[in-house]
């Protein structure tokens, strides 16, 4: 790496010290301790993640200065915002601040979440794109987990932050994540040189569905990483489902009763089809088919076949004739 990566990094680690000290010794935090502690983080945890507190106004800008920190440092870290008169402006305003570290863990970037319910303004609050950081690249937590990724060959993908941070806080500690519902190949085949098998746990919700439906195709075709899908219960996010429910509950819910990637498909591809309807019974299975070519055991996907053909009342053969005539084009 450069020597001007070295300095970026270097103030990185500054501003993450900074921030964690506002939240965790100055007054001006206690608000934002009080969000997290009331979210059920604990002091250990809020240590370990180094999260932090960026107030109103320019604090981390009048701290550098006095530190008599070069401009044009400052101005290529991406922590400022630029006027028009070239004055800097700290870009995280009355956030709370996770620490987005690389896989050595390092601080590279920020994501602040705002503490209010408010709607108006985004939850969370990226750093752009810099001379470290590459959001399609990196991971959250993977410089943490990787140590127990690598031992147990299993790592969890999750969509958020604070997903991660309740897993690890609850002694789950293979958790990453895509930091939203855009997985992409490089951080497939970043997990796919670590663990021999992933574990989808994205939100129950609609986006995380759909997201999770992406993230299949994209991990097969990217790795040999073998697939299970976590199902969280009553459309919650791993978090909130911890919070109501607790440890033990998520830990059942993480590590027990697995859905095969198939079954997930199945089931998540019949929400476009009124399957009491002939024709879009039909398309349905067209829809499914290539799924079902996919799967490599021979057994398991006679079973898939065996369970359509009766749930629908179509004809076995013609199904197998027909998965046949897909697998033959495919070749
Ligand atoms: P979610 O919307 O599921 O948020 O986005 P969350 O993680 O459950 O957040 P909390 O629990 O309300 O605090 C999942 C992830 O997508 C990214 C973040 O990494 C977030 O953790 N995201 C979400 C953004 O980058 N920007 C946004 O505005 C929203
Ligand atoms: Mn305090
Ligand atoms: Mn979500
Ligand atoms: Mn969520
Ligand atoms: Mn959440």
């Amino acid at each position: 790496i450069s020597q001007h990566q070295r300095d970026l990094l270097a103030l990185y680690d500054e501003a993450t010290k900074f921030y964690h000290y506002l939240l965790v010794n100055a007054e001006i935090g206690d608000d934002a301790l009080q969000y997290l502690h009331q979210r059920g983080l604990d002091d250990t945890t809020i240590d370990a993640y180094m999260l932090g507190y960026a107030p109103e106004g320019d604090a981390l800008y009048n701290y550098f200065n006095e530190k008599k920190v070069d401009y044009q440092l400052m101005r290529e870290s991406e922590l400022f915002i630029v006027w028009d008169d070239g004055t800097l402006h700290d870009r995280f305003v009355d956030r709370i601040l996770f620490t987005i570290r690389n896989r050595e863990g390092a601080p590279i970037a920020f994501s602040g979440r705002r503490m209010s319910n408010d709607t108006t303004i985004a939850k969370y609050m990226n750093s752009p794109e810099s001379a470290l950081f590459d959001k399609s690249e990196e991971l959250f937590n993977f410089d943490l987990a990787k140590t127990t990724i690598k031992k147990s060959k299993v790592v969890i993908l999750f969509e958020g932050f604070m997903d991660v941070i309740a897993a690890f806080q609850a002694g789950i500690h293979n958790g990453v994540a895509s930091m939203g519902t855009s997985l992409t190949k490089t951080q497939v085949r970043r997990l796919g040189q670590s663990a021999e098998e992933i574990n989808i746990a994205y939100d129950a919700d609609t986006a995380g569905q759909a997201a999770t439906y992406r993230a299949i195709d994209l991990i097969n075709k990217n790795s040999s990483l073998k697939i299970k899908i976590i199902n969280i219960p009553d459309g919650q996010d791993p978090d909130e489902y911890l919070r109501s429910q607790g440890i033990d509950a998520l830990r059942e819910v993480l590590t027990r009763n697995l859905k095969d990637p198939v079954e997930f498909n199945l089931n998540y591809l019949r929400k476009d089809y009124d399957l009491s309807n002939q024709s879009d019974i039909f398309n349905y299975i067209e829809q499914v088919l290539p799924a079902l070519a996919q799967v490599k055991e021979p057994l398991v996907r006679q079973t898939y076949m065996q369970q359509l053909a009766t749930e629908f009342n179509v004809s076995s053969s013609g199904l197998e004739e027909q998965l046949r005539n897909l697998m033959m084009q495919q070749q």
